[in-house]
């Protein structure tokens, strides 16, 4: 089979390595893909969100299954066009992937279906929104936490944690009366501060079943010990140890099985990789955050340890037989830490050379990375490359990870040195 994967992150790296190793596929190309990405796929030169090229090619070029990996173009019904044409796709159509294009769709969501979630209000004009600010500042004092969200996608900038009155109603302009996020800034939730350990889930489900994947932690902001902006991830740990068998039992039974079940009744089936972005409050486990596809860089840890043939699964997602496959995963732990340009997630460089030395058996999925005409691998983003180590223990991978980073090397190359103390603390 052809197929092609949409995408250029790390993410699109780990599926298009380990698509690359199915026997049922003969060719894989990626759209438009990166510098590693180009050693087990061939490139093609299309923008992910260009939707229309992107159909003209897979149709002009025999593609027979396609795996659109972003959100952006999910959300703008990429599968919709595909499927159109005859291709089919691992990923969910416009409809489904509502749950991450609009935060207000997804909030109403879960209050109509009861799934645990922070408690939250809906703005669509911006006087309103401060006016209500403004009242929850004088009930719960001046430095209370409140969290702001613009409705659509935002580049994962549209969340603002907000530490007092002045910082919260300066979101309020930011997002609705200055639209910083365009749009996506028409409507905006705001919700309650709730706090605990966050875990990642990715799951695999065909509207009908849903298949949870080993768990995993992010570590969103740019520094150590969780200070600086917030970021893509900058690294990632699986399982996460706060994810115990009884909490996930409890994932299956309050928020798994009741959301997808909602989207079917909704007329909305959700076929592909759901993520749920939890949260481990006093309370029980709620929902942060729906992502209608893998989540980056949690893909990087999740996949090395599944066992079973991802193509296989695909496949049995988009003709809707999950439930008879058996998906497997490894023992272990896997750690994935994020090597980025200096100043990332602000301003920063391109364009410079990567040296690798000798990474033993880590994997290095590419995010940010180009082939030079001469075959240099130059740097091409934020996030330039992940190295992601596979071991019988949490520690033992930290330290490889880590040893097999050293080796990488660009001016500037940022890294944080704590990526799985957290989910260490937490084993002790
Ligand atoms: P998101 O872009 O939705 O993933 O949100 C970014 C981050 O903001 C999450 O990973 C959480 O750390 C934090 N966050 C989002 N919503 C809440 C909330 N209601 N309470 C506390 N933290 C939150
Ligand atoms: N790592 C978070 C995300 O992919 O949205």
């Amino acid at each position: 089979m052809n197929v092609l994967i949409i995408g250029s992150g790390g993410r699109e790296h780990a599926i298009a390595y380990y698509l690359s190793k199915s026997p049922a596929i003969q060719k894989l190309y990626c759209a438009p893909g990166n510098g590693g990405i180009a050693e087990c796929a061939a490139l093609v030169p299309i923008k992910a969100t260009d939707i229309e090229a992107i159909v003209q090619w897979a149709s002009a070029n025999s593609i027979d299954f396609a795996v659109p990996a972003m959100d952006d173009p999910l959300v703008m019904g990429i599968v919709d066009a595909l499927e159109a044409v005859g291709i089919p796709c691992f990923g969910p159509d416009k409809k489904a992937a509502a749950i991450e294009g609009s935060k207000v769709f997804s909030k109403n969501l879960m209050k109509k279906y009861g799934i645990p979630t922070a408690a939250y209000e809906v703005f669509d004009n911006a006087a309103q929104a401060k006016a209500y600010l403004r009242a929850f500042y004088a009930k719960s004092g001046k430095g209370a936490g409140i969290v702001l969200k613009a409705d659509g996608l935002a580049a994962g900038k549209g969340v603002l944690i907000a530490q007092s009155e002045a910082e919260a109603l300066a979101a309020v302009t930011e997002i609705m009366e200055d639209k910083k996020f365009g749009a996506s800034g028409n409507q905006l939730v705001i919700e309650e501060f709730l706090t605990g350990p966050e875990v990642s889930v990715l799951t695999f489900t065909d509207g009908k079943t849903i298949v949870p994947m080993v768990s995993s932690m992010d570590h969103k902001r740019a520094m150590d010990n969780d200070q600086g902006l917030n970021t893509g991830g900058m690294g990632t740990v699986a399982p996460n140890p706060y994810y115990t068998d009884s909490i996930a039992e409890r994932c299956m039974r309050e928020i798994f099985l009741p959301t997808i079940q909602a989207m079917v009744k909704e007329d909305r089936p959700f076929k592909g990789c759901l993520y749920f972005g939890l949260m481990l409050t006093p309370d029980g486990p709620k929902v942060i955050e729906y992502n209608c596809r893998f989540g980056d860089p949690e893909t990087q840890v999740v996949l090395p340890l599944l066992e079973t043939d991802l193509f296989e699964i695909f496949r049995a997602v988009r003709e809707e037989r999950l439930a008879e496959l058996e998906i497997r995963n490894k023992a272990g732990c896997a750690v994935c830490v994020i090597l980025a340009s200096g100043g990332y997630p602000g301003k920063y460089p391109t364009g410079l050379p990567i040296a690798i030395g000798d990474t033993g058996g880590a994997l290095l999925f590419h995010a940010g990375t180009k082939r030079a005409a001469d075959g240099t691998l130059l740097t091409a983003g934020g996030r330039v490359l992940g190295v992601t180590s596979v071991c019988p223990t949490l520690p033992e991978a930290i330290s490889t990870a880590y040893a097999s980073a050293e080796q990488v090397t660009f001016e500037g190359v940022h890294k944080r040195t704590d990526i799985g103390q957290r989910a260490l603390a937490a084993l002790i």
